[in-house]
């Protein structure tokens, strides 16, 4: 019986070992990038690590990391040194699908600025094309009506709700879960998403992890670019 919470943490361990005494972290959201937040509170307690700081990509990890004595601070434009976050799709490009959290807005803009994004996750995320599940989006509140019948052409929009009231990320924006074709070129799927007024992001990260840790029954498979 396979335990995906030991392959989880084993793989966000893996990618701790990235990270150098000194640097800025981006830290991610979720169950996998959990671990990697746990890790990096050991390593300062051990002193493995010294004068780390991190910038937190949602309200739920600022908590973990301040719980876990992890200095954080402002995303500034020197950025993250490393960006460590899971994923809810990941193809053997590295490009990402991101998002199923709730958080793909500030995961997007901290891990855009990391001189290394490494995506941690068990090897059930791993596809062969992105699309298998559902694509998030975040998009305004205004209008948010007009908005989904806009990307109707792109695929099947749904109206994320939770606990029978519209999902409202930590960005302020509405939350929407796309059913998609499988995903022939992320890029340019991500730009036509983002040409329909409203959208404020999507959750496709294509090419902006250069390392991927995979973990499964046979150990962390590490993947780069
Ligand atoms: C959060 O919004 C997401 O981008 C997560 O990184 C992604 O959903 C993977 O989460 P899990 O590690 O919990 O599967």
């Amino acid at each position: 019986m396979e335990n995906l919470e030991t392959f989880k943490q084993a793989a966000a361990i893996a990618a701790v070992r990235h990270l150098e005494s000194g640097m800025v972290v981006g830290l991610g959201t979720g169950s996998t990038a959990k671990y990697a937040v746990l890790e990096v509170g050991r390593k300062l307690r051990a002193g493995e690590l010294r004068d780390v700081r991190a910038v937190p990509t949602s309200e739920a990890t600022a908590k973990l990391a301040t719980e876990q004595g992890i200095p954080l601070l402002e995303l500034d434009p020197y950025g993250v040194d490393v960006a460590i976050d899971g994923a809810d799709e990941i193809d053997p490009g590295l490009n990402l699908i991101k998002g199923l959290g709730g958080a793909l807005l500030r995961e997007k803009i901290v891990e855009q600025t990391a001189r290394l994004f490494v995506a941690v996750a068990d090897h059930t995320k791993l596809v062969e094309r992105l699309g298998r599940g559902f694509l998030p989006l975040e998009i305004v509140p205004f209008g948010y009506k007009v908005t989904l019948k806009r990307l109707e052409p792109l695929g099947e929009p749904q109206f994320w709700l939770k606990d029978d009231q519209p999902f409202v990320t930590d960005g302020g924006n509405y939350a929407v879960k796309m059913r998609v074709a499988p995903i022939q070129n992320p890029a340019e799927l991500h730009a036509r998403l983002k040409g329909v007024v409203g959208v404020v992001e999507t959750g496709l990260f294509p090419g902006m992890a250069k390392k991927a840790y995979v973990a499964g029954e046979n150990g962390v498979r590490a993947m780069s670019l």
